[in-house]
């Protein structure tokens, strides 16, 4: 038993060894240290609402972010919009009116426009649909304190461009080393100061990267900051209850504990 048991260990570690090193090869994705990673990590309110602007500006151009609620950006947690600039930042898009199927403008009920003109990924669930972390596999350790490595990805993918192009059957691909074939069709979206940011922050491609990034994050994620209270207030019941339930345990055997 036990030496099948360490036969397979040792073909699965035979099998999956060289497929690690080949997608090391093309993937450069390293851990950038955003604020909500870890057990008691949080959304830079300023940080989410530099990256919408990124978003708004830049990327939804091409991408469209359809499973998002524009009201969303009034909630606290997240961008935290005061309501009036989410109504106004809502007239600025268009939706499609469910009962009459027209165009009109949109409110802070619907969703973000979606958007595949491009033929650009809608961005809503990005950030949890990619991954860089697995950690020592399946123990989710790299999880629990790096996060799951999806606004890593998207933060590589923005910053990792070679500057080489190739056409190939009449499209341009740009080299990138964190896509995983190493080319992808987005061209390089971000230059130095191409939004002029309102809180001052200077407009490097670093900084935008790892603002939209994080922003993505929380589109994906709206209520990550309420989900890991209510853990953490659920690990420290189930403790509490550990401990009383171990004092109870102790004292109902207690009279025949010890006694011959
Ligand atoms: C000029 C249009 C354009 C702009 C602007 C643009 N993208 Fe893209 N993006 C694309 C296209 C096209 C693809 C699909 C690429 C492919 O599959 O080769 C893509 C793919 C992606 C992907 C998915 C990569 C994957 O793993 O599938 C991410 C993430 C992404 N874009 C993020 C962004 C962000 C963030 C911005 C804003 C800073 C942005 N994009 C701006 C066109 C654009």
């Amino acid at each position: 038993m036990i030496r099948q048991i360490t036969v397979t260990a040792a073909v699965l570690a035979f099998l999956s060894a060289p497929v690690a090193a080949q997608e090391m090869e093309v993937m450069e994705i390293e851990d950038t240290d955003f604020s909500f990673e870890g057990p008691f990590g949080t959304f830079d309110q300023m940080q989410l609402q530099r990256g919408l602007q990124v978003y708004t500006e830049v990327c939804s151009a091409c991408h469209g972010m359809k499973q998002v609620r524009i009201g969303e950006l009034a909630e606290e947690g997240g961008p935290a919009l005061p309501e009036d600039q989410v109504r106004a930042y809502a007239a600025n898009l268009t939706a499609i009116d469910r009962d009459t199927g027209e165009e009109r403008s949109a409110t802070p009920a619907d969703k973000f426009p979606a958007n595949t003109g491009a033929g650009a990924p809608d961005l809503s669930l990005m950030a949890k649909a990619r991954s860089a972390f697995h950690g020592p596999y399946g123990l989710g350790i790299n999880q629990l304190f790096k996060g799951i490595g999806g606004p890593e990805y998207i933060h590589a993918i923005l910053t990792k461009y070679t500057g080489e192009t190739k056409e190939e059957a009449g499209e341009t691909f740009y080299q990138n080393h964190a896509f995983p074939t190493g080319w992808i069709k987005m061209p390089p979206p971000l230059t130095e100061d191409l939004v002029t940011y309102q809180d001052g922050t200077p407009a490097t491609v670093e900084q935008m990267s790892e603002d939209v990034s994080a922003f993505l994050m929380w589109a994906a994620e709206p209520k990550m900051m309420e989900r890991k209270r209510a853990g953490f207030v659920a690990v420290l019941f189930l403790g509490l209850i550990s401990v009383l339930l171990y004092l109870t345990n102790k004292r109902i055997w207690a009279p025949y504990k010890g006694k011959n």
